[in-house]
C-alpha cells in the first residue's frame, strides 16, 4: 500500500479508536476536569499529558496497572522505563515496609546508601558515585562536574536526545524538521554547511540566550565529526554527553566502534565522556550500554529502574573526575541517598534485578520484537522493531535509523493509529512516537501473546 493511503487508513482508524477511548474512561475524564484546574495540563510533569486527556491509573500488581475506569490493562509502559520490576514487586514492598517502620528521611546517610553505592560501582564498573533523585539531577550533576574537573564551559550533545529539563542540555532535543540548524563551522556561519556541528535551538522557552553558545550538537554515529570539532574546539569543551543508545526516538544502536572511537577522542583531547544510561542502565543489560558496548566512559548518569520504582537517580566515575565534588563542584541535596530510596534500589540491584533476571527479560523481549516483527511483514508495513533486553519498539520506517533526522522520516500516523488501537485492547504504552515498551520481570509469555496478537490485529486492520 502506498504511503498515503496508509496514513489516511491510519487515521481512521486513530479517529474510530479514539472516541471508543473516550467512551470507555468517563472517569478519567472527569478526574481531568478536576486536575486541570490546580495542575497545568491536569498533570505533574508535561510528559504525562495526552489529548484530549491522559489515562489516569489507579494501582498497579504484577505486570498489570488498572485505571480509574477499572479497566485492567498489561503494561508495557513500565513507567517510562522505571518498572523492570513490575507492580508491588514483594521484595521490594517488603524493603519500604521495613523503612516506614524505622523512618523514612533523616538527611543523613545511612548503611544501606553505603551499600547502595557499593553495588552501583560493582555493577558499572566505577569508582565512585553520588545519589541524586532524578535523571535530570544526575545528568546536571555531572555535567558540572566534568566542567570543573577540565576548567572548560562547552559541551557537546547528541542532535535529538533527551538528558532531563536542566537549562544546559535542553537544546534540539526533537527538533521539528522546519527548525533543524544546518551543518555549520562552529561560531562560523550559518551557511557554512561544511563543518561538523548543527545550529543549537533551544527547547524550551525561558533558557538564557547566554547559554545557546555552549552547547554545541553534533549527529549520532558520526565520530568524525566530533574528531573534527574536538580539532579546533577542544580546549573550550569539557564534556560530550550522550545516550550511548538513544532512546529519545524509539531506539537508535550505536554503530560498532562507535562509542569506543568517542572514548579514544575524548580521552586525546582531555574531554569527559559522559554516558547518559539513565534509560539504558537498568534495561538493556546487567551492566548496562556499559557492559553491553564494552566501553567505559569517565562518568556516568542513572536514574529509572535503579530505584525499583523508587525516587533516584545516580552518577560516578573515575576517581580523579568525581574528586571535584570534594575540591568546589556543588553537589548536594536534602533527599539525595534517602533511606527510602536507599532500601528499594538495593533490593531492587541485588536481589530482584540480577544476570538471571536480564536473560530472562532479553528472551522475553527477543519473544515480543519478533512476534511485531512477524506482524509488520505479514502486512508489508514500512516499519521494524528492535530488540535490546528489557527495551523494545515498532520503528514506523522500513529501515532501522542510524541518528535523530532518520526519525523525521518515520510516520507519525501510524504509531498513533497503534497507540490507540493497542491501549483498547488492554495493552498500555507509553503515548509519544519517541518512546519504548518496558519488559518487567513479572511479565509472562501470555503477557507478549497479548501484546502481539493484539498487534497483529492491528497491522491486519491497517492492511486491509
Ligand atoms: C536519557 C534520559 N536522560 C535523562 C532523563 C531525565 O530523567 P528524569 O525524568 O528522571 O529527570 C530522561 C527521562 O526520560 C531520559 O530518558
Amino acid at each position: 500500500m502506498d504511503v498515503e493511503r496508509l496514513k489516511a487508513r491510519a487515521d481512521e482508524i486513530s479517529q474510530k479508536e479514539a472516541a471508543r477511548l473516550l467512551e470507555r474512561t468517563p472517569k478519567s475524564k472527569a478526574l481531568f476536569e478536576r486536575a486541570v484546574k490546580v495542575l497545568p495540563r491536569g498533570v505533574a510533569s508535561n510528559f504525562q499529558a495526552n489529548d484530549p486527556y491522559p489515562t489516569y491509573l489507579e494501582r498497579g500488581s504484577g505486570s498489570r496497572v488498572w485505571d480509574v475506569d477499572g479497566t485492567e490493562y498489561v503494561d508495557f509502559h513500565g513507567g517510562f522505563g522505571v518498572n523492570v520490576v513490575g507492580h508491588a514487586h514483594p521484595k521490594i514492598v517488603e524493603a519500604i515496609r521495613r523503612v516506614a517502620d524505622r523512618g523514612i528521611h533523616f538527611a543523613v546517610t545511612t548503611e544501606a546508601t553505603v551499600a547502595l553505592a557499593e553495588a552501583i560501582c560493582e555493577r558499572f564498573n566505577i569508582d565512585q558515585v553520588r545519589m541524586v533523585n532524578s535523571g535530570t539531577e544526575a545528568t546536571m550533576d555531572a555535567l558540572r562536574v566534568a566542567r570543573a574537573a577540565t576548567g572548560k564551559d562547552r559541551v557537546v550533545k547528541i542532535e535529538g536526545s533527551y538528558h532531563g529539563h536542566h537549562d544546559a542540555l535542553l537544546f534540539s532535543v526533537v527538533p521539528e524538521a522546519d527548525t533543524l540548524g544546518v551543518r555549520h563551522s562552529v561560531g562560523g556561519e550559518a551557511a557554512d554547511t561544511s563543518g561538523a556541528a548543527y545550529t543549537s535551538t533551544p527547547t524550551s522557552k525561558g533558557i538564557p540566550k547566554s547559554m545557546w553558545n555552549d552547547t554545541i550538537m553534533v549527529p549520532f554515529n558520526d565520530a568524525e565529526a566530533v574528531e573534527e570539532l574536538f580539532r579546533e574546539h577542544a580546549d573550550e569543551i569539557g564534556a560530550l554527553v550522550l545516550e550511548p543508545v538513544m532512546m529519545n526516538v524509539g531506539i537508535i544502536v550505536p554503530k560498532p566502534g562507535y562509542l569506543q572511537a568517542l572514548r579514544d577522542l575524548c580521552d586525546k583531547h582531555g574531554v569527559v565522556l559522559i554516558f547518559d544510561e539513565v534509560k539504558c542502565g537498568g534495561t538493556i543489560a546487567y551492566g548496562g550500554a556499559i557492559e553491553r558496548y564494552g566501553v567505559q566512559p569517565h562518568l556516568a548518569a542513572w536514574a529509572k529502574a535503579l530505584g525499583g520504582g523508587s525516587v533516584i537517580g545516580a552518577f560516578g566515575g573515575d576517581a580523579n573526575i568525581m574528586e571535584w565534588v570534594a575540591k568546589g563542584a556543588a553537589q548536594q541535596g536534602t533527599f539525595n541517598g534517602n533511606p527510602l530510596s536507599a532500601a528499594a534500589g538495593l533490593v531492587a540491584l541485588t536481589e530482584v534485578l540480577t544476570r538471571d533476571a536480564y536473560d530472562e527479560l532479553g528472551k522475553m523481549g527477543t519473544l515480543l520484537a519478533e512476534g511485531c516483527q512477524r506482524a509488520i511483514d505479514e502486512a508489508d508495513l514500512p516499519a521494524h522493531t528492535v530488540d535490546l533486553g528489557a527495551k523494545g519498539c515498532v520503528s514506523y520506517r522500513k529501515e532501522p535509523l542510524t541518528n535523530y533526522r532518520d526519525f523525521l522520516e518515520t510516520i507519525p500516523e501510524l504509531f498513533y493509529a497503534s497507540f490507540t488501537w493497542m491501549v483498547n485492547r488492554g495493552i498500555f504504552m507509553t503515548p509519544g512516537d519517541g518512546e519504548q515498551w518496558t519488559i518487567a520481570v513479572q511479565h509472562s509469555e501470555d503477557d507478549v501473546r497479548k501484546y502481539v496478537d493484539a498487534f497483529g490485529e492491528f497491522t491486519q486492520e491497517l492492511a486491509r
